[in-house]
């Protein structure tokens, strides 16, 4: 039997993909005003995919589309809070309405919180996990079936942290993103059959305009000095792999989480 071929491109010519958590500031340009989503949504619409540009601020995610529309790319934006089931369900209605399938999901939204468990109260904790869980599980329980109803299976990323392996006094995002590569797995693991693809990015220190907001320069000394490489991720670093991820060039790719953090999980406690 002859090998397959294999295609120079990543498969993503005409599939369809949801980002969460893609907006980003105006006027920034694409190296400060890039976050994970952005960059993720610039990447996928590159390769040839259309893009549901999901945002919980309508200017911010109109921008990424526009951003993707100079570029000749094919992108809507949909509003949405994906911590609340109806806006999940309804992020993927408006994109089978608007292109008739479902093949890609990039599950982007999340946010780190301060503190230990006796600092923590329970009120915080059960907003985080609906923000950095419940909201992954949400847009799944709605993507799986219209990626199987489109009839080429499907592939999602969930974006995970560094923290949830490496632990610094930020115990539920901790727990959540632990959370979430567990998530990943199950998701494999129950729907691989269906022809569904997960995978979890374990996200090191990446430069994004939140950061770039919360950080002392301090503070972004000591991430830096923590990686092998020596420098910050960007979005842009973030979206190359889950762009392969979510891409046929990684059809052989699932169950897992992938450390992308400039080997900061080799040398050590995290910063
Ligand atoms: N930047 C880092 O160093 C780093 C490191 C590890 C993991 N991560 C993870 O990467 C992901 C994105 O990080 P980022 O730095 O680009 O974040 P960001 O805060 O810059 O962007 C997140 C986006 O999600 C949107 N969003 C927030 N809550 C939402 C909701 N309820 N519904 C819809 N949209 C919502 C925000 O408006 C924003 O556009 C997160 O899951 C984060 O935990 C980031």
């Amino acid at each position: 039997m002859p090998f397959e071929t294999i295609a120079n491109d990543y498969g993503l010519i005409g599939k369809v993909a949801i980002v969460s958590g893609a907006g980003g500031p105006i006027g920034k340009g694409l190296d400060e005003g890039v976050t994970n989503g952005r960059a993720t949504a610039i990447l996928l619409a590159r390769a040839g995919a259309k893009v549901c540009v999901v945002g919980r601020s309508p200017e911010l995610a109109q921008h990424t589309v526009d951003l993707i529309g100079m570029e000749g790319g094919e992108a809507f934006a949909h509003v949405a809070d994906v911590t609340q089931e109806a806006d999940c369900r309804g992020v993927v209605e408006a994109t089978i309405k608007r292109y008739g399938r479902l093949d890609c999901l990039d599950n982007n939204v999340g946010r780190s919180a301060p503190g230990d468990v006796t600092e923590m109260s329970l009120e915080k904790w059960q907003s985080m996990f609906a923000l950095n869980v419940d909201s992954m599980m949400l847009m799944c329980k709605y993507a799986i079936p219209a990626m199987v109803a489109s009839g080429d299976g499907g592939s999602i990323v969930n974006i995970g942290s560094l923290r949830s392996i490496r632990p610094l006094k930020s115990t539920v995002y901790t727990v959540t993103k632990g959370a979430v590569m567990a998530l990943t797995s199950t998701l494999a693991v129950d729907h691989g059959a269906q022809g569904i693809r997960a995978n979890c990015i374990i996200l090191g220190p990446v430069f994004t305009p939140n950061i770039n907001r919360n950080l002392t320069p301090e503070r972004r000394a000591l991430r830096t000095a923590a990686t092998l490489t020596k420098r910050e991720g960007t979005g842009w670093d973030t979206a190359q792999l889950a762009r392969f991820l979510l891409s046929d060039q990684a059809k052989f790719l699932t169950g897992q989480s992938i450390c992308l953090d400039g080997g900061a999980s080799m040398i050590g406690p995290s910063r």
